[in-house]
């Protein structure tokens, strides 16, 4: 018989646990690609709407199939009354990734598809929900500091919409353009931990929307989606290039982690980390304060050589390292650019959640169940007895 090798507290680093043909990500040598197109190619030219579709339809649509996808989006955008009152009656200073998540699960009750378990019913939620997590996010941008709720403008992309429900003013190409290539290169990124959240709960047969509410949950961390919050809170707390290299060295000599740096699988550049650099580049010379890109290009060069030097290898930075100035540059408020991320990856997890449960991957049992090593000892090799209460 075979022997079942150790995999320990690895954290499944390095193991691959399905197959998938959704993306590719490459960590040697710095790609990733989506349905076989490189998401740097895709970036500043492919409109976001153009990437749900490849990444749920398994190729780039055609004029018509885009627009279509197009009305059916816009046509679903609105949320539920009773989810915007329930938005009303949360605690102002609520999580906001806690909002998306309760937010999500009460979008289940409202869809007609909720009992039905095939791929085209799961199609047709997987495009409810992209078209509402927007206008939830933007809806709780506001609410919490007692503005009204702005409707979706069926004339307005995705990337533009967000923004103008948020801000209540219809943004410019310029920052359109910016904002719609920042959620085509957070739509997907494999199995990351959000990811596989989404597909093991999709793998229980539940339906679409556990599956993504346990996602938001997985993202809200802060070594995974809540790193982007961090960066930005780090970079005002660092306030200016001069104190870079002493915050460096603080962080570094007491175990700390300089959030945006480092990443799972990269072991070179992070693809996406490279083309937002310039857009926070470009944002800083436009708002006339350049202060938050030129302090992270500081911080990512001396933290590279701080790191290099004490840990003796490299460190890059991720995608939520420029991500963090950029949406600062844009006016979003801190605490939500991880539901902005959600806002994007809701694509991904979408497409994984139909491939785990209708994609026929013939060679995976159909529910995840790794096992774990029992290492209790409370009671020496054997089992505890069990004591009554009243001889304790
Ligand atoms: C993303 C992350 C969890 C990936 O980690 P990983 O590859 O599993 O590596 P580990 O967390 O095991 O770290 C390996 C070593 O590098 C150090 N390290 C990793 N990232 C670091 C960072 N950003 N700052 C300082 N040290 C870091 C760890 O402390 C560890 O040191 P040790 O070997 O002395 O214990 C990690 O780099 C991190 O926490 N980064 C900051 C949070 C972040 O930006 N998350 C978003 C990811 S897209």
């Amino acid at each position: 018989m075979e022997e079942c090798r150790p995999i320990l507290n690895t954290g499944l680093r390095g193991f691959s646990v399905a197959t998938t043909k959704i993306s590719d990500v490459d960590g040697a040598a710095g790609k990733l690609s989506y349905r076989g197109y490189l998401a740097k190619d895709l970036a500043g030219v492919a409109e976001f709407e153009e990437v749900i579709f490849l990444l749920l339809y398994e190729r780039l649509p055609e004029k018509k199939e885009l627009s279509e996808l197009k009305s059916r989006l816009a046509e679903n955008m609105h949320v539920p009354e009773v989810i915007v009152e329930a938005l009303k009656s949360s605690p102002k200073d609520a999580l906001p990734m806690d909002i998306l998540q309760s937010a999500v699960t009460m979008l289940a009750h409202h869809d007609p598809d909720i009992k039905e378990h095939s791929r085209e019913a799961a199609m047709r939620m997987a495009i409810r929900l992209i078209a509402k997590m927007p206008t939830i996010v933007a809806a709780w941008g506001r609410i919490r500091n007692d503005r009204s709720p702005v409707q979706p403008s069926p004339e307005l992309n995705q990337a533009a919409n967000f923004l103008y429900m948020l801000k209540g003013e219809k943004p410019d190409d310029e920052i359109t353009g910016f904002f719609n290539t920042c959620l085509v290169l957070h739509a997907e990124h494999s199995f990351n931990a959000s990811t596989f959240s989404a597909r093991q709960v999709a793998s229980t047969r539940a339906h679409i929307y556990a599956a993504i509410a346990a996602a938001v949950g997985s993202l809200s961390g802060a070594l995974h989606g809540g790193a982007n919050t961090r960066v930005m809170q780090m970079l005002l707390e660092i306030g200016s290039v001069d104190k870079v290299e002493g915050y460096i060295e603080q962080v570094l000599s007491t175990g700390g982690k300089i959030m945006g740096l480092g990443h799972a699988v990269y072991q070179t550049d992070d693809p996406r980390a490279r083309i937002l650099a310039p857009m926070s580049r470009r944002l800083g010379e436009r708002t006339g304060d350049p202060t938050w890109y030129e302090l992270s290009r500081h911080l990512e060069e001396k933290g590279k050589e701080a790191f290099k030097r004490k840990k003796g290898k490299e460190i890059y930075a991720n995608v939520d390292f420029y991500s963090a100035s950029l949406y600062y540059y844009m006016g979003i408020p801190i605490d939500l650019f991880t539901p902005v991320f959600a806002v994007a990856r809701v694509v991904g997890w979408a497409a994984h959640v139909i491939e785990e449960q209708f994609g026929g991957a013939a060679s995976k049992p159909v529910l995840y169940r790794p096992d774990a090593e029992y290492i209790g000892d409370y009671c020496g090799p054997d089992e505890c007895s069990f004591i009554p209460l009243d001889k304790r």
